[in-house]
């Protein structure tokens, strides 16, 4: 397929497996721009305030989620904690929860209350594996934990190494990898372990995260190199690297308002989470990462839609599709509610991106 010449590409919906979307009016705000950019299943992270600890309180949001967007499928996830015991997960096993995410204690959103020893969750860890219950992993240290020139993440490995040593059986996702260290160390495990890419860790790098606070999130974008990496493990089609946007809105005012460097951590992509990943993909080929070949129509299948539903045991066909079309149509500036009282940033804001329609199948 020559990706930058094609007018018009169908592909089924997009498995979105790593989604924040928030509470209250933030999340009245978000979850229908699901669709828009063509997503018709979600993970969806635990990081709200308070964070979700029991089976009561994801199943309620889990309700509040399918009144908003009737047409998705969410999967939903606690947060650890060490209220999250053995019989919690038992629990969470037989209301059908698909995850427990991991988020090392203050290292990004709402994480204050995560982690900060991972053994004293063994006994956990045991039960998710029996009940087969993913482990999601905000695979990155505290910035203290880290030696001098070696990223949160990729310290973060030989931790993802230990516990699927440990747990050969749990099924466990390293969350938004953006180093080339961390796809070789994901690639270096058995086929219980996976990991999610996201779309706007495909054409950011530490250069535009440092000053622009649209584009700064956790982890924080790496070198061109590291994006590259990324960009070959999205069209390898292995099927243990699949999506997760990690889409992660903030008030608009919260990021324009802070000093530099300062800006709540996220970008804002889920309105045209499909589009932005075909826009670095032929960003891609344009500066030579991957050859128009690479890019075929199985390998766009797989990873944003297939390989996704495969780790969580979800059926790979659907009875609707995405058409994608190029009709000049740019990614608004935000999204924003009637009154305005709460808009979010897009990322990638006035840039030209394929126009998304839904038709059955
Ligand atoms: C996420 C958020 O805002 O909840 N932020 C981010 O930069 N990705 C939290 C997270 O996934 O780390
Ligand atoms: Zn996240």
């Amino acid at each position: 397929m020559q990706l930058k010449n094609i007018q018009k590409l169908e592909l089924p919906p997009t498995a979105d497996m790593h989604v924040h979307l928030r509470q209250d009016g933030m999340m009245k705000l978000v979850t229908p721009t699901l669709s828009s950019g063509g997503v018709d299943t979600a993970f969806v992270m635990p990081n709200l305030v308070p964070p979700i600890t029991t089976v009561e309180r994801v199943v309620e949001y889990q309700s509040q989620l399918q009144a908003l967007a009737p047409n998705v499928k969410f999967l939903m996830s606690l947060f650890l904690h060490p209220s999250v015991t053995p019989e919690v997960i038992a629990q969470a096993a037989a209301a059908g929860v698909a995850g427990v995410k991991m988020y090392p204690q203050g290292a990004t959103t709402n994480s204050d209350n995560g982690v900060a020893n991972l053994e004293a969750f063994y006994d956990t860890f045991a039960a998710m594996e029996k009940h087969n219950i993913v482990l999601n992993l905000h695979g990155e240290v505290l910035e203290a934990l880290a030696p001098p020139g070696v990223t949160l993440e990729e310290a973060f490995l030989p931790t993802l190494k230990q516990l699927h040593e440990r747990f050969p059986k749990l099924r466990i996702v390293l969350e938004h990898c953006t180093t080339a260290a961390a796809v070789e160390a994901v690639r270096a495990c058995g086929p219980t372990v996976g990991a999610t890419i996201t779309a706007h860790h495909l054409y950011l790098t530490s250069h535009d995260a440092c000053c622009n606070p649209f584009a700064f999130c956790k982890p924080i974008p790496k070198n061109p190199t590291d994006r590259d990496a990324l960009i070959k493990a999205v069209v390898s089609g292995e099927s243990k690297f699949f999506f997760g946007s990690d889409s992660a809105p903030h008030p608009l005012q919260s990021k324009t308002s802070a000093e530099q460097g300062k800006a709540p951590a996220g970008v804002f992509t889920q309105p045209y989470v499909t589009q932005l990943v075909l826009l670095a993909l032929e960003e891609g080929i344009e500066r030579g990462v991957i050859a128009e070949t690479d890019v075929t129509q199985e390998k766009l299948e797989g990873f944003l839609s297939k390989f996704g539903r495969r780790f969580y045991g979800l059926p790979e066909t659907s009875e609707s599709k995405i058409v994608l079309e190029r009709k000049g149509e740019k990614v608004s500036a935000s999204v924003k509610t009637e009154d305005g009282s709460i808009e979010v940033g897009n990322s990638r804001a006035d840039d030209v991106v394929f126009s998304l329609r839904w038709e059955a199948v």
